[in-house]
């Protein structure tokens, strides 16, 4: 059946329609496991329920967090998730998807240590515990707007997103690879500085670093096989090991699939029939994931798929979006458990993080604690939810549930924000950012 709204109006209802649709959803009535501790890089986690990162827009000027950014974050930090996985920090100026996405330098780094310790502070005091707070380091790559105008560096000419191919200043060199490179490490320095407990070296959603993991026909030292594709991965990695201490974190988001055929897309089959192009094959994906474990001892990661802009759908199931997919969103929230679940079979003991539980709304602690109840995860890691109903770990944790009147309604007016390079967050719940909007 193709995509239909939410309107289940009981957890049996959601179940019958994902049988029907022959979506793998393995809901759980007890809730229990996500209330089990874990443990991660020596940091006891008291849950097992995390937020994603959710990039706000809405920096100062000189990227330090905003008005905005505290106020975001003290929410989360009250809502009682075990780990907060901050959103994506540019590595340089002309790293950012917009003028408004944080940087970490060492002019701003005061306003960074004054963010983890009201983070800190407001956990403890609300919580009895502080949430543990992973940085995400990016460059934007092909979506890198600095100062309001796209600047794409890209790595390669890709037919599916250029109509006509961008020009050859567009495609990041070697050279300038290289330099990003220990960027990464400048900024992970930072980041342990001002306090955060680990650093990722985002992998995800076509920035520049996953857009290199599909780079099959660049030539070079960055293209090629997968260890030319994954090369700016380990190096970027490598240098933020080497600037961090021992007790950092070290990890990375990333995508196992993107949604988009040979050669364009990691995660697919090269050979694949046409009618197969799509089908997910985590085989590279899984040995790359091997690779960076035996390499960097990953204490934990974080696995997502698709794209934000080009397969929204694939990356989070949504009610309103851009267009109407053609999909049921339940086969779409199956694909990316059986992904995160593929994930975690290889790697039993590696604590995994899935993504996108926020599409079932009152039913996703349904979903999470089956994922992590049944080992296909360690933890559940939320999106758009937290945007919506930033205490909705605490609901779920003290027993209540969810309340269906505070949940996300994944209408997409977030993302959409975002795009415009306007102060993100949830329109329709939380008014500061119609507010903000508005002026
Ligand atoms: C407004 C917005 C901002 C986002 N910012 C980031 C980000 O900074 N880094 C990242 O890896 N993913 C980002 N994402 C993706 C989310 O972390 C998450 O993977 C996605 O929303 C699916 O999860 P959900 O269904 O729980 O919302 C963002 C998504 C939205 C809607």
């Amino acid at each position: 059946m193709p995509h239909e709204r939410f309107h289940y109006k009981s957890l049996i209802e959601l179940r019958q329609t994902a049988e029907r649709e022959s979506a793998w959803l393995p809901f759980d009535d007890d809730l229990s496991a996500l209330s089990l501790p874990l443990t991660v890089h020596n940091h006891s986690l008291p849950n097992r329920i995390a937020i994603q990162p959710m990039e706000g827009s809405d920096s100062a000027p000189d990227g330090a967090p905003g008005e905005l950014t505290f106020r975001r974050y003290e929410r989360f930090a009250m809502g009682g998730t075990a780990l907060i996985w901050f959103e994506a920090v540019a590595v340089a100026d002309e790293a950012r998807a917009n003028p408004r996405q944080l940087i970490l330098t060492e002019h701003n780094l005061d306003a960074y240590k004054r963010l983890i310790d009201s983070i800190h502070e407001t956990g403890l005091r609300t919580n009895g515990y502080a949430p543990l707070v992973v940085i995400q380091s990016t460059h934007s790559g092909r979506y890198s707007k600095p100062y309001g105008s796209p600047r794409p560096r890209v790595a390669y000419n890709n037919p599916l997103f250029e109509d006509t191919p961008l020009p050859p200043s567009a495609i990041i060199t070697d050279d300038e690879l290289r330099q990003v490179e220990t960027a990464y490490g400048t900024t992970a320095a930072l980041a342990e500085r001002a306090g955060f407990d680990g650093v990722d070296v985002k992998a995800c959603h076509r920035y520049l670093i996953n857009e290199l993991l599909s780079a099959y026909n660049r030539p070079g030292a960055y293209g090629g096989d997968l260890a030319g594709r994954s090369r700016f991965l380990y190096n970027a990695m490598e240098s933020t090991r080497a600037s961090v201490s021992n007790g950092m974190i070290l990890t990375t988001r990333i995508n196992v699939y993107d949604g988009f055929p040979y050669p364009y897309g990691f995660g697919v089959k090269p050979d694949a029939d046409p009618d197969e192009a799509l089908t997910p094959d985590l085989s590279e994906p899984l040995t790359l994931i091997g690779g960076l474990v035996d390499r960097f001892k990953l204490p934990i990661i974080d696995i997502t798929i698709g794209n934000p802009y080009k397969n929204p759908h694939v990356n989070r199931p949504y009610d309103a979006g851009g267009y109407v997919p053609d999909e049921h969103p339940l086969v779409g929230l199956s694909r990316m458990m059986q992904c995160v679940s593929a994930v975690q079979n290889a790697f039993p003991r590696l604590p995994v993080i899935g993504s996108a539980f926020s599409y079932p709304r009152q039913f996703a602690p349904n979903l999470a604690a089956g994922m992590i109840g049944g080992q296909h995860c360690h933890m559940a890691g939320f999106g758009r939810m937290a945007l919506a109903y930033p205490d909705f770990a605490n609901d779920i944790l003290r027993g209540g549930g969810l309340n269906a009147g505070k949940v996300c309604l994944t209408c997409g007016q977030c993302a959409g924000l975002l795009r415009q390079g306007k102060p993100s967050g949830c329109v329709i719940r939380d008014p500061e950012y119609r507010r903000s909007n508005a002026q």
